[in-house]
C-alpha cells in the first residue's frame, strides 16, 4: 500500500506495475523514471510548476559538494530520535532527494524499517529524485494540497520548501 492518497477522491492507493490505483477507479500512470503525477489540473498554476531542469541540475552539483551533510546529518539524528522502528515519513518539497536519500539511508542503517514519501511540485525534480532513492516513493504534488490522509505520516521532513 501506498502513502499516498487518491488526489480526486482521497481513498487509499495501491501501487501496482506502472499505475497507482484507487478503489473508486482512477489511475495514475508511473513516469519511466520511477514518480507519479498526482497534481490535479486544478491545482497547476502553470504549465511547468516549480525548479525547472536547470535550477535542480545547480543543486544537485552543489549538494554533492557535501557543504550541507551537517544539517543531514542532524536531520537523521532528530529523526532516529523521534521516531519507532517502522516511521512513515514525508519529505514534502523534496527536490532532487538528497535529504529523502540521506534520510533513508540513516534509518535503514540503524535497523529501522521506514515507508519512505517524497512530494515535489517539479517533475524534474522527481526525475532525480526517483532514481537516486528506489527505496522510496515519489509523486508530483503541492505541499498545500497534499496526497495524504489525516494522520497519514509520523514524520514530515521540509528544508528550504514552501509549506502550508
Ligand atoms: C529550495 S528547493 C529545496 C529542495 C530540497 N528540499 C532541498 O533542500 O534540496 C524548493 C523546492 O520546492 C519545490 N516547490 C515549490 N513550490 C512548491 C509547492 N507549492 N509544492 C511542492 N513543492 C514546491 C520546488 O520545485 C523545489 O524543488
Ligand atoms: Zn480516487
Amino acid at each position: 500500500m501506498s502513502l499516498f492518497r487518491c488526489p480526486l477522491c482521497a481513498a487509499p492507493l495501491e501501487r501496482a506495475a506502472g499505475a497507482y490505483r484507487c478503489p473508486g477507479g482512477h489511475s495514475f500512470d508511473i513516469a519511466r523514471e520511477g514518480y507519479v503525477h498526482l497534481l490535479p489540473p486544478n491545482q497547476k498554476h502553470s504549465a511547468l510548476p516549480g525548479d525547472d531542469r536547470e535550477m535542480v541540475l545547480a543543486r544537485r552539483e552543489f549538494l554533492s559538494g557535501g557543504y550541507y551533510r551537517p544539517l543531514l546529518n542532524t536531520l537523521c539524528s532528530r529523526i532516529l530520535a523521534l521516531s519507532g522502528e517502522t516511521p512513515a515519513l514525508l519529505d514534502a518539497g523534496c527536490g532532487e532527494g538528497w535529504y529523502t536519500a540521506g534520510v533513508a539511508q540513516a534509518l535503514r542503517a540503524a535497523g529501522r524499517r521506514p515507508q519512505i514519501a517524497g512530494t515535489d511540485i517539479s517533475k524534474f525534480a522527481l526525475r532525480t529524485a526517483a532514481r537516486r532513492e528506489k527505496g522510496a516513493e515519489f509523486a508530483v504534488a503541492s505541499s498545500y494540497r497534499l496526497p495524504l490522509a489525516d494522520g497519514g505520516v509520523d514524520v514530515l521532513l521540509n528544508c528550504f520548501s514552501p509549506l502550508a
